[in-house]
């Protein structure tokens, strides 16, 4: 056997200095949110209650690169940069002449992306002398990831964690609990949007956003935290782009032909492949960038792109974006961090500019991609990351088809040590496909609101 390289890695001195933001490379800009009462475009003092004036300014920045602090990257250096592999026993397995590479970032102290975004998110608010955050959580994985990056600075931690995700990951729960945060089922009984739903409701994130952004709105001394969908959470995940670009130029590939991730509310996703669209547009690279999400929420493959609200209340700004409804209840599939009825303003907007596509897949193929992923690299991918797996494991054998030596890369959002109960219920068959039905669609679409 001649000798493979399989990983690919940066020194801690590689590491990217600065975020991207592809705001100023776009062919068009973004449409603005719009205050939810005015309908007016929204300036600082409206996210002033909510969000640290550098995230505000982060949101509505022009400038291409942004620097990351310096207390930032030292937390980031405890992972980061995070390791690219050549998944050269899966194009084995899958007999394809494609080179498939994964950006791995469940090498994170909390197991998935997430850090990325809740280390400087709570840095900033850190300089503001807050005493505490909430937020919302869906999986549990960015719950985790802020409760553990508001024990590095010293700020109390709420949680509304989705009802579904509360009752069936206690070990969830425990772990963000292990880092210092408090967590709610969501709908709770403490807020007035938990309280419009019924105790025992399943929750959806949409609800969650409400409950977590109505108890920062009314303290001072508290600010509220997103863990994905607005500019400022998608720029911070591209360092993860940043480095793939770099670690892919060592290993010899000085361009791609696929860029696939995973996509809830769309942070990963664009972390990775936003520095590769400035790629494409700048005409150095021309990558195909696919983003994947579950039958059962089909944000981009079957939303409509409108204005509507982030959250189920309608206490967020209206973005403009893909949404199937923000009263959308998606069915409870395994992979929490997916079911989301919105997609980020900036994905949506380049679905939009016809510079990035939506892919829908069953969760049971997701699955089966994801085990054969794990008996050939090793790595069992969280139930949200498994969607990217099984694209790419389409694609790889469309190239054994087509004898195509196309390069793919491939974002590994997270692992999935404590979904186990998930790859239990696909392993004894008791895993459903649900697909949304168009009269729950249409349902949901009805109330979104006319701008
Ligand atoms: C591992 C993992 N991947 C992906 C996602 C989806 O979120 P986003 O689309 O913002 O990356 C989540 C959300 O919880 C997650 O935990």
């Amino acid at each position: 056997m001649s000798e493979q390289q399989h990983k690919f890695v940066l020194d801690e001195s590689e590491m990217p200095t600065h975020w991207y933001n592809v705001v100023p490379d776009l062919p068009a800009p973004p449409p603005p949110p719009l205050h939810p009462g005015t309908r007016e475009p929204v300036g600082p003092d409206d996210l002033a209650p909510l969000f640290p004036i550098e995230l505000i300014l982060q949101e509505v920045s022009q400038e291409q690169y942004v620097e990351i602090p310096e207390a930032v990257r030292d937390v980031y250096k405890q992972w980061r940069p995070s390791p690219l592999f050549r998944a050269h026993r899966l194009e084995q397995k899958l007999g394809t002449p494609a080179r498939i590479y994964y950006k791995y970032e469940g090498v994170s102290p909390v197991g998935s992306h997430k850090l990325n975004t809740a280390a400087p998110q709570v840095y900033y608010n850190s300089l503001h002398g807050i005493r505490r955050l909430t937020t919302e959580t869906g999986a549990g994985q960015w719950g985790t990831a802020l409760s553990y990056a508001c024990a590095l600075f010293g700020i109390e931690c709420e949680v509304w964690q989705v009802g579904t995700s509360y009752d069936t990951k206690p070990q969830r729960r425990t772990l963000i609990e292990v880092f210092g945060g408090q967590v709610h089922r969501s709908p709770s009984r403490m807020t007035q949007s938990g309280q419009a739903f019924p105790e025992d409701h399943p929750g959806t994130l949409g609800i969650a956003i409400s409950e977590a952004v109505e108890v920062a709105a009314q303290a001072d001394d508290t600010k509220y935290s997103l863990g994905s969908v607005l500019n400022h959470v998608l720029m911070h995940q591209t360092i993860i782009g940043e480095e793939a670009l770099r670690q892919l130029a060592k290993a010899g590939e000085s361009s791609v032909d696929l860029v696939v991730g995973c996509a809830g509310g769309g942070s990963n996703f664009a972390g990775l492949a936003f520095p590769f669209l400035r790629e494409k547009l700048a005409g150095t690279q021309d990558p195909t960038i696919l983003a994947v999400e579950p039958t059962s929420c089909p944000t981009i493959t079957r939303g409509q792109y409108r204005y509507d609200f982030g959250d189920t209340a309608g206490l967020t700004p209206l973005m403009k974006m893909y949404t199937l409804g923000h009263q959308f209840v998606p069915s409870t599939i395994h992979a929490g961090g997916l079911r989301y009825h919105g997609m980020a303003p900036l994905v949506s907007h380049a679905v939009d500019l016809g510079l990035i596509e939506g892919r829908a897949l069953h969760q049971r193929e997701c699955f089966e991609a994801a085990v054969e992923f794990a008996r050939t690299e090793g790595v069992v991918a969280a139930p949200e990351s498994s969607h990217a797996v099984a694209q790419v494991r389409r694609e790889a054998l469309a190239c054994k088809e087509t004898g195509e030596e196309k390069v793919i890369v491939l974002g590994l959002s997270g692992h999935g040590l404590l979904e186990l109960g998930a790859y239990a219920d696909f392993l004894e068959d008791h895993l459903a496909d649900d697909p949304l039905s168009e009269d729950s669609l249409q349902a949901a679409l009805a109330h979104v609101p006319t701008v």
